[in-house]
């Protein structure tokens, strides 16, 4: 089956992802905050592309159960209670709220989501449910036709982020068990070839990532070690009027790991 890759979440029509089968990309950092605070028992996670519609919503919502995220330039917004760091939406901070989360990309590819057949949120640590969700939508698809899957690098405000390609190259390595297609579309070639020229050394790629580098600097060179983690998290967030939660087998484990 064939799949379209992205480069960058800003990039993308409005119209171009609908009733699509997607798989939003944001390693460093949204995507792998958004599936860590959903592991760790947060009800919900509400992408928001725009910072004041952020505010406001979590304005109307409960303080006592929404927490309320996000960054501009990897910094934490000013008033806000938490940044994008995974490691700070821990089970004693998320568990059983709703976090409301705003940031440069990733949130804003969600918003571009809407329209999609099915919407979901990918990265390295939960690699594995993202391949079995793809393979799952997407069998019995004209192997011929357009392409019906989509995966969308979020990248760093309009540019290409090597972490999301690399990322993107291992989804369809695994999906294609290393035989692509013949008709491949450009993007997935890209991806797929650097994956495979990358995947020895995957973790030292990663960390030699533009925004890695920028997030080193911003003091957070942890929070890349744990992103860089394959299969680390194997849940998925699925993207439903709006909201990221987990569903059926997922949440009962989120549940049983906080009471643990
Ligand atoms: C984004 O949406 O671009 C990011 O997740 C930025 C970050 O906090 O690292």
């Amino acid at each position: 089956m064939n799949i379209d890759v992205h480069f960058s979440a800003l990039g993308i029509p409005e119209e171009g992802l609908k009733g699509k089968v997607v798989v939003v990309i944001d390693v460093l950092r949204a995507c792998s905050t958004i599936t860590t605070a959903l592991a760790n028992g947060a009800r919900a996670v509400v992408p928001v592309g725009d910072m004041d519609e952020a505010s406001r919503m979590a304005d109307a919502l409960d303080p006592e159960t929404t927490v309320l995220g996000g960054e501009r330039g990897g910094k934490q917004i000013d008033g806000y209670d938490a940044g994008n760091s995974p490691t700070e939406y821990g089970p004693e901070v998320v568990a059983g709220k709703t976090v409301v989360l705003t940031t440069s990309n990733g949130t804003v590819a969600f918003a571009r989501s809407r329209d999609a057949a099915a919407a979901v949120a990918g990265c390295f640590l939960n690699a594995g449910r993202v391949v079995d969700f793809l393979r799952a939508s997407l069998a019995g698809a004209d192997p011929e036709g357009p392409a019906r899957g989509v995966i969308v690098c979020s990248g760093w405000l309009g540019d290409v982020g090597l972490e999301d390609v690399l990322c993107a190259g291992l989804f369809l390595d695994r999906l294609w068990g290393g035989r692509p297609p013949a008709n491949v579309s450009d993007g997935a070639h890209i991806a797929l070839s650097q994956y495979q020229r990358d995947h020895s050394r995957l973790a030292r790629a990663i960390a030699g990532c533009n925004h890695a580098r920028r997030l080193q600097r911003l003091g957070h060179g942890e929070d890349v070690v744990y992103c860089s983690r394959v299969d680390g998290l194997p849940v998925l967030p699925v993207l439903r009027d709006s909201r990221l939660e987990l569903e059926g087998a997922d949440k009962k484990a989120a549940a049983r790991r906080i009471k643990a």
